[in-house]
Order: C-alpha cells, then sequence, then structure tokens
C-alpha cells in the first residue's frame, strides 16, 4: 500500500506546484492606458494620451486580492483588479520570465456598448432599448503575447467607479502569425468565450472574419447566430465548423486550400448584442521555388569554347528571391561563379513568380580546369533549393579516364570511317581500269 501513498504524495505534490505556477502565471499584467484627450471635442485629430497602467488579475471572485505593491509611477486610478474566471489572461505567452527584455504589448481603452451596424449582427439588437445592465464602466483590453503565440481582446464591465472589472467577452487566437505552403489546408485559429454568469450570455452570437490587404478588404464569412444564417460572400474554400462554435466557442477559419492570394490580415470578429471584440492575425503564404537547369546535360566543351547555361525558378512566393552559381572541381572544392544574368520576374496566373539567371560558362576565363559540378542556388525565404548539371572539359592537360575512352572512340570511328572510304574508293579505282587482275597483282 505504500505506493497507493506515494503515488498520492507525488499528486499532491504536482496539484500544489500546478497550483502555484498558475496562481503565480497569473497575477499581473502591464498596460498602457489609452483614451482619447478630454476636452478636446470637434478638433481634427483626436489626440490620445498614454498612461501606465497594471492589470491585477484573479480567476475566483472571492480570492483575496494581490497584497502586490503597484509600481510608483502607476497613478492609483490606472490599478485594476479584474476578475477573469475563465483565466483568459493567464496564457504563458503573456508573462515573460523573470527579467526579460520583450515584453508582452497590453492596452486598455475605454469602451462603449452599442448596436451593431452590421447586417449579420442587427437581428442582436432588435428591440431598440438598451438594458440596464449596459450601464456600467466597460474597457476593452487588446494584449499580444510573446513571438506572435497569443492575440487577445477582452471585454471587461465594472460596475461603476469600482475599477474591479470583469471579463465578459473575451475573443483569442493562437495564429497571431502564420505561414503555410501552397495547397495546404490553413487553419486560422479563432476562440472566444462569453461569461456565463452575464445577462447577454445566451442572448446570441454573430462571428464575422475580414481579409485585409494592402488596405482592401472583403467579407469572407458572417455567420449569423441569432437567426443561424450564414451572409452571402463570393469566397469560395473558407469554412466554420458549426458544431464546435456552438460547442466550444472554436470560430477558427479554414482555408481549404492556400493560394498566393490568401495571404495577408485576416479578422475575427465576435457580436454579443451591444458588444463586439476583435483579433487580427497575418497569413502569409510561403512557397520555395523549383528549379530547371538547361541544357542537361550540358554538351562536352573544349578550352576555349564558351558554353551558356540556363537556370529557371519557379511557382515562389513571395517575390524575393537570391539566384546564383557555385562551381565544384574535380578537387571538390566549391566555389561561387556569381549571379549569372538574372532576368526579371514573372507572374503566374496563380500569383507564383518565376525567374532565371543565364551563366557563360568560359573554361579558360572562369578557371574550370577539367570541369566539374556547375550548380544553379536559390535562396528564399521558403527554404533554399539547388540545381547542378555537370561540365566536361575535353583536350586538358591530364585527360580523365572519360576523356581517354573518348578519345580511343573517336580514333576507332575515325580508323573505320578512313578504312571504309578507302575500300570504296580503291574499288571504284579498280572498276574504272575495268582490270580485274589488278586486285591479284597485289
Ligand atoms: C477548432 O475547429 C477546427 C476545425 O474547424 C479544428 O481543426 C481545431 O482543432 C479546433 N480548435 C480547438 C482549439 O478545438
Amino acid at each position: 500500500m505504500s505506493n497507493v501513498s506515494t503515488i498520492y504524495k507525488i499528486s499532491v505534490i504536482a496539484f500544489a506546484l500546478f497550483v502555484g505556477a498558475s496562481s503565480s502565471g497569473c497575477s499581473v499584467l502591464e498596460c498602457w492606458f489609452v483614451q482619447e484627450k478630454p476636452g478636446r471635442g470637434g478638433g481634427f485629430s483626436a489626440a490620445m494620451s498614454q498612461e501606465k497602467s497594471m492589470i491585477y488579475v484573479r480567476t475566483d471572485p472571492d480570492s483575496q486580492k494581490t497584497q502586490q505593491k503597484p509600481p510608483s509611477d502607476v497613478d492609483p486610478s490606472r490599478i485594476y483588479h479584474v476578475i477573469d474566471p475563465a483565466a483568459t489572461f493567464c496564457s504563458p505567452a503573456l508573462q515573460p520570465p523573470e527579467g526579460s527584455l520583450t515584453r508582452p504589448q497590453c492596452e486598455i481603452n475605454p469602451f462603449t456598448p452599442q448596436a451593431s451596424m452590421v447586417k449579420w449582427a442587427a437581428a442582436l439588437t432588435e428591440t431598440a432599448q438598451s438594458p440596464t445592465y449596459l450601464d456600467a464602466d466597460w474597457f476593452s483590453v487588446a494584449a499580444q503575447g510573446l513571438d506572435g503565440q497569443l492575440t487577445l481582446s477582452n471585454v471587461m464591465r465594472a460596475s461603476s467607479a469600482s475599477r474591479e472589472p470583469s471579463v465578459i467577452l473575451s475573443v483569442s487566437s493562437k495564429t497571431a502569425s502564420i505561414r503555410a505552403r501552397l495547397g495546404q489546408p490553413v487553419l486560422l485559429d479563432c476562440g472566444f468565450w462569453v461569461d456565463p454568469s452575464s445577462p447577454l450570455h445566451g442572448s446570441g452570437f454573430a462571428v464575422e472574419w475580414r481579409y485585409q490587404f494592402r488596405g482592401e478588404g472583403r467579407l469572407v464569412i458572417a455567420y449569423d447566430g441569432k437567426t443561424d444564417r450564414f451572409a452571402d460572400t463570393l469566397e469560395t474554400g473558407a469554412d466554420l465548423d458549426i458544431t464546435s462554435l456552438y460547442k466550444s466557442g472554436n470560430a477558427s477559419l479554414v482555408l481549404e486550400e492556400a493560394q498566393v492570394r490568401h495571404s495577408g490580415t485576416y479578422i475575427c470578429t465576435v457580436y454579443l448584442p451591444h458588444l463586439l471584440a476583435q483579433v487580427a492575425m497575418e497569413l502569409e503564404i510561403v512557397e520555395p521555388p523549383s528549379l530547371a537547369i538547361y541544357p542537361s546535360p550540358l554538351p562536352l566543351s573544349a578550352p576555349g569554347q564558351v558554353v551558356s547555361v540556363h537556370c529557371e525558378a519557379s511557382g515562389f512566393s513571395p517575390l524575393s528571391l537570391n539566384l546564383g552559381w557555385e562551381f565544384t572541381g574535380a578537387d571538390g572544392k566549391r566555389r561561387s561563379l556569381g549571379q549569372g544574368s538574372v532576368t526579371g520576374h514573372r507572374q503566374a496566373t496563380d500569383g507564383t513568380y518565376s525567374q532565371s539567371t543565364r551563366l557563360e560558362l568560359s573554361s579558360t576565363k572562369l578557371g574550370l580546369g577539367r570541369g566539374g559540378e556547375v550548380t544553379c542556388v536559390a535562396n528564399h525565404q521558403g527554404g533554399s533549393r539547388r540545381a547542378s548539371v555537370t561540365l566536361n572539359i575535353i583536350g586538358v592537360s591530364a585527360p580523365s579516364i572519360e576523356d581517354s575512352m573518348a578519345m580511343v572512340a573517336v580514333a576507332l570511328v575515325l580508323y573505320g570511317v578512313i578504312k571504309v572510304f578507302f575500300w570504296t574508293f580503291k574499288s571504284t579505282v579498280e572498276t574504272n581500269k575495268s582490270d580485274p587482275n589488278d586486285k591479284k597483282d597485289k
């Protein structure tokens, strides 16, 4: 039975560690409190003020407020004791290791509940009256974790002047910055949580995905949970899983097959009656090039002769690519032959690019000796690619076995040709002479 007690002890310790870790991993967040400067109404540019702020987080409203002393440079009115039942602020991505120089970014703003204007969220606030529940202090917090692992947007409510806001709506994504290769399925993560004790819980929601690239935007998908309907969009190959949307607040967008045109910013917005929270994420489609080198094989070359070799890199995205040439001699040493003449790029209908380079191989100028391996090298964000051909230069001082054999073969063929020619010539001469006995004399 001692085994059982050991297991028991271990689990108690593990639990204690877990609790210790989770309570310390979820205690405080440094934020900037940003708002429009008061008393400047009607100006052209809304001047913003920025103040240091601290958010102390606890998951249980009945637990003690932290005894931690806030830094002296933080105004006491910018210290918030937040109740976060779903521990949305507790992700390790928001807790930098002790002494870390890079910190999560965090901004807190005053928030004003209002009925939504978009079609797919209009049904949420059909009754024009706004509930007294909304009459409180509202805040929104946007936070970005370390290494682009997490982006979070929370809407919080504090009964007036309490400065103890509770998280009511939380939207987050674990794919704040994501890369995909062409043709792969892509999951753009987005999840939301609504405080079950809030009167807004269960009164409907809507989800919207928008795409933005270089100032242009379009609706990808929009789902109105109140009427259980999708908005009409032109987008194909993009999907939401309605079952997991209802089951676990999983509003992730799935793109069936990544294409170059999918690169850009995606914004996931969740609407509740009078509230909304949104997170943005970056998708980049990165595809390394395929290389083709020609002519392949290269023709046999003699010293002093110039052979031109081409390398074509195609199907890559994004555009930036470095092309170059390398030579590996018979001694196994590798060196650069430079870039060659690089052409401008072309774009295919699928949005991928191609570009090529040409190299003039002059064995004497480049000092290529008896030849070796000529390699085209392409360096791209998505990885580097290489393609090689063999260059044979014949008739150089120390011929290789292959060269000697080739020369013997050439000699044999020449010998045969001469012999055949000789016979033919001879018999012609003999026929002309019309003297059959001549042959016997020889
Ligand atoms: C959310 O749903 C997608 C499918 O739509 C699934 O691939 C993904 O794993 C889900 N995420 C979570 C956290 O359950």
